[in-house]
């Protein structure tokens, strides 16, 4: 019967629901087409309708204008409710362009790091690590400390194990213990550079860190002079801080080194002028160095007569501070991303 056809059309539109549709627009025009298009479910009802007594014309007439109306209002609730949830149904649209999502960056210590070791890498320095937990021996016997030096003291390792009567063991306070590491399991020539982190028993401050990332670099060979580190040094800091930068050494101690040095570089930050991290000076200091001790050679069963060696030493996050500019050390292990973000186009 036409008039139950009716009747099961109307219930069936009342009972859809939007929410129930997958892709919104798309079902939503599917059910005009289907119930009011051209040769849709209604047209064809009023079709039917025509060829039908008159007798039941009056209810049939009625039953479908309410189906019309109820198809109608329907479309009008799509409408509504597409207007209403734009956002969800534009986020479900797989065609619709994405939003660019956040990618991440290195930390500027690893830029600066990686960097680093870029430049030694283009001159035949290849990458060792070792361990961050190392021994007396690894961290001073071998380099030369005397058994009273203050770097034992308490105040500035942090131990791991000490007893009487057995050897220390503690984090490691310098890169240079992997000179011995590197000089101990193989044979000059030598040519290496141990990037990593270092521990000291420091309060920290904008200036001072118990953690913090260090860069060695050690040649042994047959030859090597004092002009090779010079040289060696010059073309870093050309490398690092531009072709215009200049060095200057001043003589210094170290125990594994001998003679030792501190290298400054010019600081071209206040137009060469001196600026309030040169302290007026022009000059900047960024890293010890020196020829390798024979005592140090001796210790790793290196024959000091045969071969000699430079080494030196840098501090990632200073490096990083006169790169950058930054004024407080803390600012590195703070994790926040105001900080952060400043570095995220740097790669
Ligand atoms: N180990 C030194 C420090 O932690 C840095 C250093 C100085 C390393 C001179 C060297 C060097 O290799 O020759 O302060």
């Amino acid at each position: 019967m036409l008039i139950d056809d009716i009747q099961k059309y109307i219930d069936e539109i009342r009972a859809i629901q939007m929410a129930q549709f997958k892709d919104k627009a798309a079902e939503a025009e599917n059910f005009r087409i289907k119930y009011l298009g051209k040769k849709g479910i209604i047209n064809d009802l009023f079709e039917q309708f025509k060829a039908m007594p008159n007798e039941q014309k009056k209810t049939l007439g009625q039953a479908l204008n309410m189906l019309k109306t109820t198809a109608q209002n329907k479309v009008e609730e799509f409408k509504a409710f597409v207007e209403e949830h734009q956002d969800e149904i534009a986020d479900s649209d797989l065609t619709r362009p994405t939003d660019f999502a956040p990618v991440g960056s290195r930390h500027v210590l690893s830029v600066v790091m990686n960097e680093i070791i870029d430049i030694f890498g283009r001159i035949g320095f290849t990458v060792a690590e070792s361990v961050e937990v190392e021994d007396d021996w690894h961290l001073f016997s071998a380099l030369n400390f005397p058994p009273d030096h203050p770097a034992r003291d308490m105040q500035d390792t942090f131990f791991v194990e000490k007893e009487e009567g057995k050897q220390d063991v503690a984090l490691r306070t310098h890169t240079s213990s992997v000179q011995v590491r590197v000089m101990e399991a193989n044979r000059p020539p030598i040519r290496i550079i141990a990037p990593g982190r270092v521990f000291r028993n420091e309060a920290i401050s904008a200036r001072a860190h118990c953690i913090f990332h260090q860069v060695e670099a050690l040649y042994v060979d047959k030859h090597v002079t004092f002009a090779d580190l010079k040289q060696t040094l010059l073309y870093f800091a050309k490398e690092m801080f531009g072709e215009q930068t200049q060095i200057r050494l001043r003589p210094s101690y170290f125990p594994f080194t001998e003679p030792s040095a501190e290298m400054d570089i010019s600081c071209s930050i206040g137009g060469g002028k001196g600026c309030n991290i040169c302290k007026g000076t022009g000059w900047l200091e960024i890293l010890g160095c020196g020829m390798v001790d024979p005592n140090v050679l001796k210790a790793c069963n290196i024959d000091p007569n045969e071969y000699t060696g430079f080494a030196l030493g840098m501090g990632v996050e200073r490096m990083a501070m006169l790169k950058y500019q930054i004024r407080d050390l803390r600012l590195y292990f703070e994790n926040d991303l105001r900080f952060l973000r400043q570095f995220d186009a740097i790669i």
